[in-house]
């Protein structure tokens, strides 16, 4: 008997055609918005926003942004039960971390008077931020393991899922622009239920051996 770990990675796959019948009932969609929250982040700076698109109207302001590229995902947006626009903050900054060391103050993990030492952390987001300011490869680092997260919760609860990297940035950018308030969004999650022919679902996992990939030591 495989772990079970390992049952949920095997099971899971990336579905390419939803049941638009089926919808991801609240509570699930609970435990998956509070597993993104709990994803770990480098000094648990948790630089993203999670927009979810549940109404039929959001759903089809997403729908539209595919008009000119990438065709082969639209359908997905239209049938899914769910689509979650992961997005990043590309100018992290001391006020952002700011709110992470209240939250520190305010669960007990440090002491008011420990503020100013637990700034010493921030050293990691300076390390990462360029001349003009801009943090977006660590932040989208940091976004991707929200995204890793999601897919292992969703395999987990049995409900179907797509990444989706192939977005139209610029015009979702433009759409959710309000929503995004000046994160960038470049990585979407589809979810919801697999349809009875989606052609994905039959197909065998497929990964590489392992070999060169692992090396112990
Ligand atoms: C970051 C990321 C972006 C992806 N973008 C797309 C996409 O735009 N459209 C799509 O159909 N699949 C997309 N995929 C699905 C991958 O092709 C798929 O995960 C991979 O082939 C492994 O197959 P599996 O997920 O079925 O195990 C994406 C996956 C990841 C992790």
């Amino acid at each position: 008997m495989p772990h079970p770990v390992i049952t949920d990675l095997q099971q899971r796959y990336t579905c390419k055609k939803y049941d638009p019948s089926k919808k991801v009932s609240k509570e699930d969609l609970e435990v998956l918005l509070e597993s993104l929250r709990l994803t770990a982040s480098s000094i648990n700076s948790q630089p993203w926003r999670f927009i979810v698109l549940e109404s039929d109207e959001a759903k089809e302001r997403m729908y539209r942004t595919f008009e000119q590229k990438y065709h082969f995902n639209q359908a997905l947006i239209r049938d899914a039960s769910h689509v979650i626009l992961f997005a990043h903050n590309p100018h992290y900054s001391r006020e952002d971390y700011e709110r992470v060391i209240e939250q520190f103050v305010a669960d007990g993990r440090i002491s008011p008077e420990d503020r100013e030492k637990a700034f010493r952390s921030f050293m990691f987001a300076q390390m990462n931020t360029d001349d003009n300011g801009d943090t977006s490869i660590w932040t989208k680092n940091q976004l991707y393991i929200a995204l890793g997260n999601a897919l292992h919760t969703l395999a987990r609860m049995e409900i179907d899922s797509t990444a989706l990297e192939g977005i139209d940035v610029p015009l979702v950018e433009k759409e959710f622009a309000r929503e995004l308030n000046g994160y960038k969004c470049e990585v979407a999650l589809a979810i919801g239920y697999r349809h009875a022919d989606d052609p994905n679902a039959k197909l065998p996992k497929s990964r590489l051996s392992g070999e060169g990939m692992v090396l112990r030591v």
